[in-house]
C-alpha cells in the first residue's frame, strides 16, 4: 500500500497541474457536418461486414456518427457506475489519505467527462443510447467487491482509451471529436495507472484469504464483464439509426463474425494479459 500512496501522490499531482474546465476547453458548433467522418472507419463494430463494404461513403459517415453517439453513451453509462464506486471508496476504511485524495480528482475528472460526452449526445444525436448493463445483487467474500470493482474499472478504461487514443490524432476526424478523444484520453492515462495499481494490490491483499470458489467466481465474473462491456459497442439502434431495417440480425452477424471477434481480442490483449500476468485472472476470456 505504500508504494500506491506514492503513486497516488504523483498523480494528485499532475491532476492539479492539468486541472481543466470542460467548459472552457470546447467550443460547441451549432450543427456538425455530416460529410465528415466522427469514428474512425476501422472501429466502426461493422466494419469487417459486407453490409459494411456495401455501403456508399455518405452512408459510412451517417453510420459512423451513430457509433461515436454509441461510444460516447457507453462512456456516459460506464462513468455513471464508476462515480458511485469512486464516492463510496472515498475516506474508506484504512485506506491511505493519498488514496482519498486521488479519489477526490478521479471523481471529479470523471464527472467533466461525462458532461463532455453528454453534451454531444444531446446537442447532436438528441439522445444518449440506452444502458443495457444489468448487475444482479450477490454476496462478496471479503474485499472481492473492492476488488471486482477497480477490476472493472482497468477493464471498461482500457477499451475506451484504445479508442480515444486511436481517434484523438485521427486527422481525418472532425477536429471536435479528436478533440474530445485526446482530452479524455490526457486524464484517462492517470486513472488507467492507478487503477492498475490499485486492482492488483487489492488482489494480493485478499486473493490469498479466498477460497477456490471466489477465486474461481472471480474469474468467472472478469471474463462476463468484458464480454458484456464488448457487447455494448454493438447495438442494433445504432443501425436502425444509420438506414439498416435488419438491425438486430445485423447486431448477431458483428457479434459473431470472426473480423470483429479477432478486432475485440487485439484491443484487448493488454488488459488481459496484464490480469493474466497478475494472476488476477487465469485462463483468457472468449471474446
Ligand atoms: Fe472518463
Ligand atoms: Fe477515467
Amino acid at each position: 500500500m505504500e508504494r500506491l500512496a506514492r503513486i497516488a501522490r504523483k498523480l494528485s499531482d499532475a491532476s492539479v497541474k492539468r486541472y481543466n474546465n470542460p467548459y472552457a476547453e470546447f467550443q460547441w458548433p451549432q450543427d456538425l457536418p455530416m460529410d465528415q467522418w466522427h469514428f474512425a472507419p476501422e472501429l466502426i463494430s461493422l466494419y469487417g461486414l459486407e453490409e459494411y463494404a456495401a455501403l456508399n461513403e455518405p452512408q459510412q459517415k451517417q453510420l459512423a456518427f451513430w457509433e461515436a453517439v454509441n461510444f460516447f453513451g457507453i462512456n456516459i453509462h460506464g462513468e455513471k457506475a464508476l462515480i458511485g464506486g469512486l464516492a463510496e471508496h472515498l475516506y474508506y476504511m484504512n485506506w491511505s489519505p493519498e488514496l482519498s485524495e486521488y479519489l477526490h480528482h478521479f471523481l471529479d475528472e470523471e464527472n467533466k467527462h461525462m458532461t463532455v460526452f453528454g453534451t454531444f449526445c444531446h446537442r447532436y444525436g438528441k439522445k444518449v443510447y440506452a444502458d443495457k448493463k444489468m448487475a444482479l445483487p450477490r454476496d462478496y467474500a471479503k474485499g472481492e467487491a473492492d476488488f471486482l470493482f477497480f477490476a472493472k474499472v482497468v477493464i471498461f478504461e482500457e477499451l475506451v482509451d484504445h479508442y480515444n487514443m486511436a481517434m484523438g490524432k485521427d486527422e481525418r476526424l472532425h477536429p471536435l471529436v479528436q478533440h474530445i478523444n485526446q482530452y479524455h484520453h490526457n486524464d484517462e492515462a492517470r486513472h488507467l495507472a492507478f487503477g492498475r495499481e490499485l486492482s492488483k494490490s487489492l488482489f494480493e491483499q485478499w486473493a490469498p484469504t479466498w477460497n477456490e470458489q471466489t477465486l474461481a467466481g472471480v474469474q468467472a465474473y472478469l471474463s462476463n464483464y468484458i464480454v458484456s462491456t464488448w457487447r455494448e459497442y454493438y447495438n442494433p439502434a445504432v443501425y436502425a439509426d444509420a438506414g439498416f431495417d435488419n438491425s438486430y440480425a445485423l447486431y448477431q452477424k458483428a457479434w459473431s463474425a470472426p473480423a470483429c471477434r479477432a478486432h475485440r481480442e487485439a484491443v484487448s490483449a493488454n488488459c488481459i494479459n496484464y490480469f493474466l500476468e497478475h494472476g488476477m485472472m487465469t485462463e483468457r476470456p472468449a471474446l
